[in-house]
């Protein structure tokens, strides 16, 4: 479909020049008011052509058949000079070498420049016999220009069958060197894909374009559900343009007969197959549209080698037009790529789930073993989500803050419980030691293959708005907005708890700390949003198991008497 577009784009800006070429050649034969009159008809024409050829999605909707009819105005309007305005000696007809040429760079095509060829020899026959009727011409002279006229259109026929041929075997080595290309770097991209729809959009829009297709839709066997589920929709007509294919019924059940069989579906109106006798594909083929439907399947490498299909990938044409016959294997090959790498992609994110499980439990442990720090992740966790919505934080950067919290001091495991518990003063050491907590619980996640996002967050939660936090000792510019609520809810979270060297806070004593920190370590504006929500009493429910397990509550409390 590209590739027909892009030849026709530079057909439709030559027939400019032909035009104006043309309009040259016949001025002297005929009245410039008419070639004014035909030149602005065949302009408005070709501006329109011109115009749908440059963008792919507006060219879809134009349809395959867009080409065709150029062909037949172009000669239509070649025909209707010769019949009308021009004498036997013009030279005019020459301009239908300009339709067989661009019907074979265009098509690529033998047969469709045979079918092409013969329709310029009958208008020509045509519109010569008329203008010698007209002129009452004698017979020798017609049968003389008409000669002359097929002799040349014939030998324009074969230049263009020349120019097909060629373009057709570069085409082919083009559109081979393009697979390979398509094919290797799917293979390679798909390795760094994390999140299976995104995965899926690629290879979908890989398959579409190497196809020739003019969209598709990607389905995934939901795992919990065993329902298939759309994944990925591509059309080179646009989202909007999602009615111009086949309906999603009809899509869904070549899925399913693909599902059940493991074999590929293909439609095509000049082919009788076994799944042409299908109500659907009869249905299908109604709307003039062709599809392709292969299955992604992944092969265990167990001892029984089990074949599984987990899911199916759908393309379909432009309404009538055919696809290349290559093109089924092409799909074949990236639904191989597309099963192995879904595959791969969910045992990854199964074990990346496991891990992360696991580190949370280590953390949510390593916490327990001291009352003065049970629940601190948790509950820096909910406070700092909560700071998040008062900000109006959007909700995709909600899981980064999520993640960030729950494990920002896991990396406390490195530090001993002497200096963990200790109720005096640390020394320079222990407070070296200390310092290093933030890295080392960056250092423990980096494995994990978590976003770059939540290290930064877990990294920097003792970082200060006035830049002299650790460990870089970041300036308040390089300091994102969910790292600056982290710090604050952290904070807030050892204020708010008893520690081993003071007694709980008092409400006024928060409020006093926190105005205190604010624009010295903490954002001050994320600090209004946390006493916006002290104030309406919303952390009171954070706190609660921990009030109990310690025996103590805030006093006096504002949190406590808004709550009650
Ligand atoms: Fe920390």
């Amino acid at each position: 479909m590209e590739k027909r577009r892009r030849a026709e784009k530079l057909v439709a800006l030559l027939r400019w020049f032909v035009l104006v070429l043309g309009s040259v050649v016949i001025s002297d034969s005929i009245d410039g008011s008419r070639i004014a009159i035909l030149a602005s008809v065949l302009g408005v024409y070709n501006a329109f052509v011109t115009f749908c050829t440059f963008s792919a999605a507006r060219f879809a909707k134009c349809g395959r058949r867009l080409s065709d009819i150029c062909r037949l105005i172009d000669t239509a309007a070649i025909s209707l000079v010769l019949a009308v305005f021009a004498n036997s000696e013009s030279v005019a007809w020459l301009l239908y070498w300009f339709v067989l040429v661009s019907s074979g760079y265009s098509n690529a095509s033998l047969r469709r420049l045979a079918y092409d060829s013969a329709t310029v020899l009958s208008a020509n026959a045509l519109a010569t016999l008329y203008a010698a009727s007209v002129n009452g011409s004698p017979l020798t002279q017609v049968a003389y220009v008409l000669s002359i006229r097929s002799v040349g259109i014939i030998m324009g026929a074969l230049v263009a069958a020349y120019v097909a041929k060629v373009r057709s075997q570069d085409e082919l080595v083009s559109e081979r060197g393009c697979y390979l290309q398509a094919i290797l770097d799917c293979g390679t991209k798909l390795t760094r894909f994390r999140d299976v729809r995104e995965l899926a959009v690629y290879v979908l829009q890989s398959a579409v374009t190497q196809s020739g297709a003019q969209g598709g839709e990607l389905l995934l066997i939901n795992d919990e559900t065993n329902e298939m589920e759309r994944e990925a929709f591509h059309s080179l007509a646009g989202e909007s343009a999602d009615v111009q294919g086949p309906p999603e019924s009809l899509i869904r059940s070549y899925a399913n007969w693909v599902l059940s069989t493991g074999k590929e579906f293909i439609v095509k109106s000049s082919v009788t197959s076994e799944e042409q006798t299908s109500s659907s594909a009869s249905s299908f083929e109604r709307d003039n549209h062709h599809a392709i439907a292969v299955p992604l399947q992944w092969q265990s490498s167990g001892a029984d080698n089990e074949v599984s299909v987990l899911g199916v990938l759908v393309v379909w044409s432009a309404p009538g037009e055919d696809f290349a016959p290559d093109a089924l294997d092409i799909l074949k090959i990236f639904a191989a790529i597309a099963g192995a790498a879904i595959v791969n992609l969910k045992l990854y994110t199964t074990l990346q789930k496991s891990f992360l499980r696991t580190l949370q439990s280590l953390a949510a442990s390593l916490e327990a073993r001291d009352e003065y720090t049970r629940g601190h992740s948790e509950r820096v966790m909910k406070v700092a989500l909560m700071i998040a919505e008062e900000l109006g934080v959007p909700s995709e950067s909600m899981e980064v803050l999520r993640s960030a919290a729950e494990l920002h001091d896991i990396g406390k495991i490195g530090v001993p419980d002497a200096i963990l518990r200790k109720a005096g003063k640390l020394t320079a050491e222990e407070w070296e030691t200390m310092r290093r907590h933030p890295i080392v619980s960056e250092e423990i996640c980096r494995p994990l293959g978590l976003p770059d996002e939540v290290l930064f967050l877990i990294k920097h939660h003792h970082e200060r708005i006035d830049g002299k936090g650790y460990p870089a000792g970041l300036p308040p510019e390089q300091q994102p907005l969910l790292q600056r609520i982290l710090v604050v809810a952290d904070s807030f979270d050892a204020m708010r708890s008893r520690r081993p060297y003071r007694d709980v806070m008092s409400e006024e004593e928060l409020l006093s700390e926190l105005n205190r920190s604010a624009g010295r370590t903490m954002d001050p504006t994320v600090v209004e949003a946390l006493k916006r929500l002290m104030d309406r009493g919303d952390l009171v429910p954070i706190y609660a198991e921990h009030d109990r397990l310690t025996g103590i509550s805030v006093r006096p409390s504002r949190e406590n008497s808004k709550a009650a």
